[in-house]
C-alpha cells in the first residue's frame, strides 16, 4: 500500500499564523505538524509517501524533513484548493495502480492501522471515532455492519460518529473523482468520494480507540499538542 498525505489548503481558521507559512509546518509540541501524519503512515506499514501541498512551500518541507528517515517522501503541487479529493486526484501517477491509504495533513492520531492496511484488499474503507460535536465532521449513518450514508456537516446528525481522516481506497478511487462535481463550496468533497463507495456495496468500516484530533483550528491545535507534549513526558 501507498501513503498520500494532503497538506494544501487554505488553514483560513488558522490566519493569521497561515499568512506566512504552509498549516502543516506549524508547530505541535516539538515538531512541524506534517511529521504526525507520516508517523502514523510509517507507523502503519507504509514506505512509500507522497505529500500534496503549496508548490512555494515545497523546498520548507524538505528542509523540515530531511531528518526524517524511514520512508520514501515525493511530492506533488496542488495549484489552488479545490478540495481533499482535488488533492487527491494529483496522486494517480504515483499511486501507479496500488491501494492507497490517504491522510489528512492535520490529523493527529495516536493508533496505529497497521493490521488494517494489511488486511485491506478493495473499495474503500473509513475509520470512526465518537465525538461530541459531530455536526463539525462528517457524520456515519451506521446500519448494523454497513455505513448507509455519510453527511458533511449535518445540522442534525444521525450519529456521533465523525469520520476522521484516514481513507484507504483501491486505484478506482480516480475514476471515481473524475466523474464528480464540485459541491456548493465549490470543492471535490471527499464525502462524494465516500457515499459513491457505499452505493457501490464496497465501503467498510472500523472505529478508532486512541486520541484523535485535526489541529486546523486554534483550539484544537492547543489540544493537539497538549495531548503530544503529556505522551513525550511518560
Ligand atoms: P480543511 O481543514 O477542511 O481545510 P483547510 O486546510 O483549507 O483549512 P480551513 O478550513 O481552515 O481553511 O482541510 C483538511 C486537510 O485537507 C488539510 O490538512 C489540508 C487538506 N486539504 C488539501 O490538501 N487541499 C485542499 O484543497 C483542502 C481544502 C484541504
Amino acid at each position: 500500500m501507498k501513503g498520500v498525505v494532503l497538506a494544501g489548503g487554505r488553514g483560513s481558521r488558522l490566519l493569521p499564523l497561515t499568512k506566512i507559512t504552509n498549516k502543516h509546518l506549524l508547530p505541535v509540541h516539538d515538531r512541524p505538524m506534517i511529521f504526525f501524519p507520516l508517523e502514523t503512515l510509517k507507523r502503519s506499514g507504509i514506505r512509500e509517501i507522497l505529500i500534496v501541498t503549496e508548490g512555494k512551500y515545497v523546498p520548507a518541507f524538505r528542509k523540515a524533513l530531511v531528518k526524517f528517515s524511514g520512508v520514501k517522501i515525493s511530492f506533488a503541487v496542488q495549484k489552488k484548493p479545490d478540495g481533499i479529493a482535488g488533492a487527491l486526484r494529483l496522486a494517480e501517477k504515483f499511486t501507479a495502480g496500488e491501494n492507497l491509504a490517504v491522510i489528512l495533513g492535520d490529523n493527529i492520531f495516536e493508533d496505529s492501522f497497521l493490521k488494517e492496511a494489511r488486511a485491506f484488499r478493495s473499495g474503500a474503507q473509513v475509520f470512526l471515532k465518537p465525538v461530541h460535536d459531530p455536526e463539525r465532521f462528517g457524520v456515519a449513518e451506521v446500519r448494523g455492519s454497513k455505513v448507509v450514508k455519510i453527511a458533511e456537516k449535518p445540522r442534525k446528525p444521525k450519529s456521533n460518529l465523525a469520520v476522521v481522516g484516514l481513507y484507504f481506497f483501491d486505484k478506482n478511487v480516480f475514476d471515481i473523482i473524475r466523474k464528480m462535481n464540485p459541491s456548493k463550496r465549490g470543492e471535490l468533497e471527499i464525502t462524494d468520494v465516500n457515499n459513491f463507495y457505499i452505493h457501490r456495496k464496497s465501503l467498510n468500516f472500523s472505529k478508532i480507540k486512541g486520541f484523535w484530533s485535526d489541529a486546523g483550528t486554534f483550539e484544537s491545535l492547543a489540544a493537539a499538542t497538549k495531548l503530544v507534549r503529556e505522551k513525550a513526558q511518560k
